[in-house]
Protein backbone atom coordinates (compact mmCIF):
# COMPACT_ATOMS: atom_id res chain seq x y z
CA UNK A 1 0.00 0.00 0.00
CA UNK A 2 2.37 2.53 -0.98
CA UNK A 3 -0.34 5.17 -2.03
CA UNK A 4 -1.00 5.42 1.98
CA UNK A 5 2.29 5.55 3.14
CA UNK A 6 3.78 8.06 0.83
CA UNK A 7 0.86 10.23 1.92
CA UNK A 8 -0.73 13.06 0.13
CA UNK A 9 -1.68 13.52 -3.93
CA UNK A 10 2.01 13.66 -4.47
CA UNK A 11 2.19 17.44 -5.26
CA UNK A 12 4.88 20.04 -3.65
CA UNK A 13 6.22 21.48 -6.81
CA UNK A 14 8.42 24.22 -4.70
CA UNK A 15 10.02 21.35 -2.87
CA UNK A 16 10.36 22.60 0.69
CA UNK A 17 10.98 26.00 -0.17
CA UNK A 18 8.65 28.84 1.06
CA UNK A 19 5.64 28.77 3.14
CA UNK A 20 3.49 25.85 2.70
CA UNK A 21 0.48 27.66 2.75
CA UNK A 22 -0.46 31.36 1.44
CA UNK A 23 -3.17 32.94 2.12
CA UNK A 24 -3.55 36.19 0.62
CA UNK A 25 -6.34 38.90 0.35
CA UNK A 26 -9.18 36.42 1.83
CA UNK A 27 -12.51 38.20 2.23
CA UNK A 28 -16.14 36.09 3.16
CA UNK A 29 -18.87 37.97 3.06
CA UNK A 30 -22.15 36.03 4.06
CA UNK A 31 -25.50 37.59 2.79
CA UNK A 32 -28.00 37.80 5.59
CA UNK A 33 -31.11 36.90 3.50
CA UNK A 34 -31.99 33.35 2.92
CA UNK A 35 -35.63 34.38 2.07
CA UNK A 36 -34.66 36.68 -0.42
CA UNK A 37 -36.61 39.83 1.05
CA UNK A 38 -33.63 42.19 0.66
CA UNK A 39 -32.98 44.11 -2.62
CA UNK A 40 -29.92 45.58 -0.49
CA UNK A 41 -29.35 42.30 2.00
CA UNK A 42 -27.39 42.74 5.36
CA UNK A 43 -23.82 41.54 4.85
CA UNK A 44 -21.87 40.14 7.26
CA UNK A 45 -17.85 40.13 6.89
CA UNK A 46 -16.70 37.22 8.63
CA UNK A 47 -13.61 37.56 6.97
CA UNK A 48 -12.44 41.27 6.26
CA UNK A 49 -8.79 40.79 4.27
CA UNK A 50 -6.57 38.23 5.52
CA UNK A 51 -3.04 37.55 4.37
CA UNK A 52 -0.87 35.37 6.10
CA UNK A 53 1.77 32.34 5.62
CA UNK A 54 2.43 29.17 6.94
CA UNK A 55 6.04 27.75 7.22
CA UNK A 56 6.56 23.66 6.88
CA UNK A 57 7.11 22.44 10.25
CA UNK A 58 5.39 25.22 12.12
CA UNK A 59 2.51 26.18 14.12
CA UNK A 60 0.51 29.07 13.47
CA UNK A 61 -1.70 30.37 15.93
CA UNK A 62 -5.17 32.37 15.24
CA UNK A 63 -6.62 33.98 18.40
CA UNK A 64 -9.53 35.97 18.73
CA UNK A 65 -12.66 36.53 20.69
CA UNK A 66 -15.68 34.37 19.63
CA UNK A 67 -17.06 35.16 16.21
CA UNK A 68 -14.04 37.04 14.99
CA UNK A 69 -13.66 34.69 11.96
CA UNK A 70 -11.05 32.21 12.73
CA UNK A 71 -13.63 29.00 11.86
CA UNK A 72 -14.49 30.62 8.20
CA UNK A 73 -11.10 31.43 8.06
CA UNK A 74 -10.41 27.54 8.60
CA UNK A 75 -13.20 26.62 6.44
CA UNK A 76 -12.09 28.76 3.35
CA UNK A 77 -8.47 27.68 3.79
CA UNK A 78 -10.23 24.18 3.04
CA UNK A 79 -12.69 25.33 0.89
CA UNK A 80 -15.20 24.06 2.79
CA UNK A 81 -16.63 27.26 1.21
CA UNK A 82 -16.09 29.50 -1.45
CA UNK A 83 -14.88 32.93 -0.56
CA UNK A 84 -16.10 36.35 -1.48
CA UNK A 85 -11.94 36.79 -2.31
CA UNK A 86 -8.91 36.37 -1.76
CA UNK A 87 -6.34 33.58 -2.93
CA UNK A 88 -5.09 30.42 -1.05
CA UNK A 89 -2.03 28.47 -2.18
CA UNK A 90 -0.93 25.27 -0.65
CA UNK A 91 2.66 23.78 -1.52
CA UNK A 92 2.25 25.98 -4.99
CA UNK A 93 -1.18 24.70 -5.82
CA UNK A 94 -3.84 27.71 -6.14
CA UNK A 95 -6.65 25.92 -3.79
CA UNK A 96 -9.44 28.37 -5.55
CA UNK A 97 -8.54 27.48 -9.10
CA UNK A 98 -8.87 23.76 -7.99
CA UNK A 99 -11.21 22.01 -10.26
CA UNK A 100 -13.63 19.44 -8.06
CA UNK A 101 -11.50 16.81 -9.04
CA UNK A 102 -8.42 18.16 -7.84
CA UNK A 103 -10.08 19.48 -4.93
CA UNK A 104 -10.24 16.02 -4.25
CA UNK A 105 -6.79 15.08 -4.48
CA UNK A 106 -5.72 18.30 -2.76
CA UNK A 107 -7.66 17.44 0.67
CA UNK A 108 -5.80 14.27 1.11
CA UNK A 109 -2.48 17.32 2.19
CA UNK A 110 -5.24 18.94 4.08
CA UNK A 111 -7.28 18.04 7.31
CA UNK A 112 -9.38 19.59 9.90
CA UNK A 113 -9.78 18.50 13.78
CA UNK A 114 -12.52 20.25 15.02
CA UNK A 115 -13.74 21.26 18.68
CA UNK A 116 -16.41 19.23 19.45
CA UNK A 117 -15.34 15.42 18.45
CA UNK A 118 -18.36 13.97 18.61
CA UNK A 119 -20.55 16.64 16.56
CA UNK A 120 -17.92 15.36 14.15
CA UNK A 121 -18.07 11.53 14.53
CA UNK A 122 -21.21 9.24 13.51
CA UNK A 123 -22.64 8.16 16.61
CA UNK A 124 -23.42 4.45 14.53
CA UNK A 125 -20.39 3.61 13.14
CA UNK A 126 -17.21 2.18 14.97
CA UNK A 127 -14.49 4.15 15.57
CA UNK A 128 -12.10 2.15 13.30
CA UNK A 129 -14.07 2.13 10.68
CA UNK A 130 -14.40 6.03 10.87
CA UNK A 131 -10.70 6.09 10.95
CA UNK A 132 -10.72 4.07 7.68
CA UNK A 133 -13.49 6.16 6.12
CA UNK A 134 -11.59 8.46 4.29
CA UNK A 135 -9.22 5.65 2.79
CA UNK A 136 -12.46 4.13 0.97
CA UNK A 137 -14.05 7.53 0.23
CA UNK A 138 -10.16 8.26 -1.98
CA UNK A 139 -10.45 4.73 -3.22
CA UNK A 140 -6.99 3.45 -1.10
CA UNK A 141 -6.11 -0.03 -0.30
CA UNK A 142 -8.61 -2.42 -0.10
CA UNK A 143 -10.64 -3.57 2.97
CA UNK A 144 -8.06 -5.58 4.68
CA UNK A 145 -5.49 -2.74 4.32
CA UNK A 146 -7.67 -0.32 5.33
CA UNK A 147 -8.72 -2.35 8.59
CA UNK A 148 -4.79 -2.76 8.93
CA UNK A 149 -4.23 0.89 8.70
CA UNK A 150 -7.53 1.89 10.84
CA UNK A 151 -6.03 0.13 13.92
CA UNK A 152 -2.59 1.04 13.42
CA UNK A 153 -3.50 4.86 13.45
CA UNK A 154 -5.55 3.98 16.59
CA UNK A 155 -2.10 2.81 18.64
CA UNK A 156 -0.37 6.06 16.93
CA UNK A 157 -3.10 8.26 18.31
CA UNK A 158 -2.29 6.43 21.59
CA UNK A 159 -5.53 4.04 21.71
CA UNK A 160 -5.58 0.23 21.82
CA UNK A 161 -6.42 -1.49 18.45
CA UNK A 162 -8.61 -3.49 20.19
CA UNK A 163 -10.87 -0.39 20.13
CA UNK A 164 -11.59 -1.07 16.50
CA UNK A 165 -15.37 -1.61 16.87
CA UNK A 166 -15.99 0.62 19.82
CA UNK A 167 -19.10 3.62 19.30
CA UNK A 168 -18.07 7.07 20.27
CA UNK A 169 -20.53 7.34 23.10
CA UNK A 170 -18.29 4.15 24.95
CA UNK A 171 -15.67 7.16 24.57
CA UNK A 172 -14.60 9.67 26.44
CA UNK A 173 -14.93 13.36 25.09
CA UNK A 174 -10.39 13.03 24.98
CA UNK A 175 -10.69 9.88 23.24
CA UNK A 176 -12.92 10.50 20.96
CA UNK A 177 -10.75 13.87 19.96
CA UNK A 178 -7.72 11.01 19.52
CA UNK A 179 -10.50 9.47 16.99
CA UNK A 180 -10.60 12.45 15.24
CA UNK A 181 -6.99 12.72 15.04
CA UNK A 182 -6.88 9.44 13.71
CA UNK A 183 -8.96 9.99 11.17
CA UNK A 184 -7.52 13.55 9.93
CA UNK A 185 -4.29 11.84 9.41
CA UNK A 186 -5.06 8.62 7.63
CA UNK A 187 -4.73 10.51 4.32
CA UNK A 188 -1.05 11.64 6.14
CA UNK A 189 -2.01 15.02 4.89
CA UNK A 190 0.93 18.00 5.46
CA UNK A 191 -1.06 20.47 6.78
CA UNK A 192 -3.52 20.24 9.60
CA UNK A 193 -5.81 23.01 10.66
CA UNK A 194 -7.03 22.44 14.43
CA UNK A 195 -10.40 24.35 14.99
CA UNK A 196 -9.91 24.73 19.20
CA UNK A 197 -9.46 20.93 19.82
CA UNK A 198 -9.20 21.58 23.32
CA UNK A 199 -11.55 23.81 23.86
CA UNK A 200 -14.46 21.39 24.94
CA UNK A 201 -12.48 18.80 26.81
CA UNK A 202 -11.60 18.74 30.55
CA UNK A 203 -8.61 20.93 31.68
CA UNK A 204 -7.24 17.51 32.58
CA UNK A 205 -7.22 16.15 29.34
CA UNK A 206 -6.50 19.11 27.43
CA UNK A 207 -2.42 18.78 27.84
CA UNK A 208 -2.57 15.10 27.22
CA UNK A 209 -3.97 16.12 24.20
CA UNK A 210 -1.09 18.80 23.15
CA UNK A 211 1.04 16.52 23.83
CA UNK A 212 -0.20 14.04 21.39
CA UNK A 213 -0.37 16.91 18.97
CA UNK A 214 3.54 17.82 19.57
CA UNK A 215 4.56 14.60 18.87
CA UNK A 216 2.01 13.67 16.14
CA UNK A 217 4.02 16.94 14.50
CA UNK A 218 7.32 15.37 15.25
CA UNK A 219 6.33 12.09 13.36
CA UNK A 220 4.67 13.09 10.60
CA UNK A 221 6.58 16.44 9.27
CA UNK A 222 2.86 18.20 10.00
CA UNK A 223 2.36 21.55 9.70
CA UNK A 224 -0.20 23.42 12.00
CA UNK A 225 -2.56 26.04 12.24
CA UNK A 226 -3.84 26.11 15.59
CA UNK A 227 -7.48 28.36 16.51
CA UNK A 228 -7.93 29.20 19.57
CA UNK A 229 -10.13 31.68 21.95
CA UNK A 230 -7.57 31.07 24.96
CA UNK A 231 -4.60 32.81 24.54
CA UNK A 232 -3.01 30.87 27.32
CA UNK A 233 -2.37 27.29 25.13
CA UNK A 234 -1.48 29.24 22.23
CA UNK A 235 1.26 30.88 24.22
CA UNK A 236 2.74 27.72 24.67
CA UNK A 237 1.68 25.94 21.73
CA UNK A 238 2.36 28.06 18.62
CA UNK A 239 5.81 29.43 17.12
CA UNK A 240 3.73 32.44 16.04
CA UNK A 241 0.46 34.02 16.74
CA UNK A 242 -1.58 35.92 14.13
CA UNK A 243 -4.77 38.13 16.70
CA UNK A 244 -8.05 38.42 14.62
CA UNK A 245 -10.75 41.50 15.66
CA UNK A 246 -13.88 41.17 13.35
CA UNK A 247 -12.31 39.23 10.44
CA UNK A 248 -8.58 41.07 10.29
CA UNK A 249 -5.44 40.05 11.64
CA UNK A 250 -3.97 43.30 13.98
CA UNK A 251 -1.28 41.44 14.73
CA UNK A 252 1.18 38.79 14.06
CA UNK A 253 4.64 37.93 15.12
CA UNK A 254 6.88 35.25 16.91
CA UNK A 255 4.75 34.22 19.80
CA UNK A 256 7.78 35.39 22.22
CA UNK A 257 7.58 38.22 20.93
CA UNK A 258 3.97 39.11 20.91
CA UNK A 259 3.21 37.53 24.67
CA UNK A 260 6.28 39.62 25.81
CA UNK A 261 5.57 42.72 23.75
CA UNK A 262 2.32 43.13 22.21
CA UNK A 263 2.06 46.23 20.13
CA UNK A 264 -1.66 46.63 19.04
CA UNK A 265 -3.98 47.55 22.22
CA UNK A 266 -6.04 44.63 21.13
CA UNK A 267 -3.58 42.13 21.88
CA UNK A 268 -2.67 44.05 24.79
CA UNK A 269 -5.55 43.39 26.44
CA UNK A 270 -6.27 39.71 25.22
CA UNK A 271 -2.48 39.46 27.28
CA UNK A 272 -3.26 41.21 29.97
CA UNK A 273 -6.15 39.12 30.75
CA UNK A 274 -4.42 35.84 30.67
CA UNK A 275 -4.97 34.75 34.42
CA UNK A 276 -0.73 33.93 34.69
CA UNK A 277 -1.02 32.30 37.66
CA UNK A 278 -3.48 29.73 36.75
CA UNK A 279 -3.39 29.60 32.97
CA UNK A 280 -5.91 26.58 32.64
CA UNK A 281 -8.34 29.00 35.32
CA UNK A 282 -11.56 30.38 33.82
CA UNK A 283 -10.87 33.35 31.79
CA UNK A 284 -11.68 36.54 32.85
CA UNK A 285 -14.92 38.55 32.61
CA UNK A 286 -13.04 42.07 31.34
CA UNK A 287 -10.49 41.98 28.41
CA UNK A 288 -7.59 44.00 30.16
CA UNK A 289 -10.71 46.43 31.31
CA UNK A 290 -11.69 46.74 27.66
CA UNK A 291 -14.81 49.16 27.24
CA UNK A 292 -18.09 47.47 25.48
CA UNK A 293 -18.70 44.16 23.28
CA UNK A 294 -17.18 43.33 19.97
CA UNK A 295 -19.17 45.29 17.18
CA UNK A 296 -21.49 43.38 14.97
CA UNK A 297 -19.95 42.38 11.87
CA UNK A 298 -22.59 43.31 9.95
CA UNK A 299 -22.15 46.89 11.18
CA UNK A 300 -18.22 46.98 11.73
CA UNK A 301 -16.97 50.41 12.78
CA UNK A 302 -15.67 52.85 10.39
CA UNK A 303 -12.02 53.20 10.04
CA UNK A 304 -9.87 51.07 12.24
CA UNK A 305 -12.26 48.01 13.64
CA UNK A 306 -11.22 48.41 17.00
CA UNK A 307 -11.76 52.17 17.26
CA UNK A 308 -14.50 52.14 19.51
CA UNK A 309 -12.90 50.30 22.05
CA UNK A 310 -9.20 51.63 21.98
CA UNK A 311 -8.03 52.96 25.33
CA UNK A 312 -5.55 54.80 23.02
CA UNK A 313 -7.64 55.95 19.92
CA UNK A 314 -7.12 59.44 18.25
CA UNK A 315 -9.26 61.53 15.98
CA UNK A 316 -7.99 59.74 12.41
CA UNK A 317 -8.55 56.04 14.06
CA UNK A 318 -12.17 56.75 12.98
CA UNK A 319 -11.51 58.20 9.91
CA UNK A 320 -8.86 56.04 8.24
CA UNK A 321 -8.30 52.02 8.66
CA UNK A 322 -4.20 51.32 9.56
CA UNK A 323 -3.32 48.12 7.23
CA UNK A 324 -0.83 45.72 8.35
CA UNK A 325 3.22 47.07 8.58
CA UNK A 326 6.09 45.20 9.67
CA UNK A 327 7.60 47.27 12.58
CA UNK A 328 10.24 45.20 13.72
CA UNK A 329 11.63 41.84 11.51
CA UNK A 330 8.60 39.19 11.45
CA UNK A 331 6.27 41.32 13.75
CA UNK A 332 3.42 43.19 12.04
CA UNK A 333 0.70 45.29 13.47
CA UNK A 334 -1.93 47.39 12.09
CA UNK A 335 -2.30 50.55 14.21
CA UNK A 336 -1.39 53.89 13.34
CA UNK A 337 0.43 54.00 17.08
CA UNK A 338 3.18 52.33 15.13
N1 LIG B 1 -22.83 30.40 7.35
C1 LIG B 1 -22.88 31.58 7.96
N2 LIG B 1 -23.83 32.48 7.67
C2 LIG B 1 -23.87 33.69 8.27
N3 LIG B 1 -22.98 34.10 9.19
C3 LIG B 1 -22.01 33.24 9.54
C4 LIG B 1 -21.89 31.94 8.95
N4 LIG B 1 -20.81 31.32 9.49
C5 LIG B 1 -20.28 32.19 10.38
N5 LIG B 1 -20.98 33.34 10.41
C6 LIG B 1 -20.70 34.53 11.22
O1 LIG B 1 -19.39 34.93 10.89
C7 LIG B 1 -18.73 35.46 12.04
C8 LIG B 1 -17.45 34.69 12.26
O2 LIG B 1 -17.79 33.36 12.66
P1 LIG B 1 -16.69 32.26 12.99
O3 LIG B 1 -15.73 32.22 11.86
O4 LIG B 1 -17.40 31.01 13.33
O5 LIG B 1 -15.98 32.88 14.28
P2 LIG B 1 -15.02 32.20 15.36
O6 LIG B 1 -14.65 30.85 14.87
O7 LIG B 1 -13.86 33.14 15.47
O8 LIG B 1 -15.81 32.16 16.63
C9 LIG B 1 -19.73 35.34 13.20
O9 LIG B 1 -20.39 36.59 13.33
C10 LIG B 1 -20.68 34.28 12.72
O10 LIG B 1 -21.97 34.45 13.28
S1 LIG C 1 -5.40 52.52 15.05
FE1 LIG C 1 -6.18 53.84 16.69
S2 LIG C 1 -8.06 52.87 17.41
FE2 LIG C 1 -6.96 51.38 16.19
S3 LIG C 1 -5.82 50.20 17.67
FE3 LIG C 1 -4.45 51.81 16.94
S4 LIG C 1 -4.74 53.55 18.34
FE4 LIG C 1 -6.43 52.11 18.69
MG1 LIG D 1 -14.91 28.96 15.78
Amino acid sequence: MSDITTGGAGRGANGGEGPLLSVEGLVKHFKLDPKGLFDAPPILRAVDGVDFDVMRGETLGLVGESGCGKSTTARLVLRLIEPTAGSVTLDDVDVLACSKKELLALRREMQIVFQDPLSSLNPRMSVGNQIAEPLRFHGIGDKVDRFDRAREFLEVVGLSSDYYDRLPHEFSGGQNQRVAIARALILRPKLLILDEPVSALDVSIRAQILRLLIDLQGRFQLTYVFISHDLSVVKRFCNRTAVLYLGRIVEIAESESLYREPLHPYSQALISAIPEANPDGPRADSLGGLEGDVPSPISPPTGCPFHTRCPHRMPECSERTPVLKEVKPGHQVACFLH
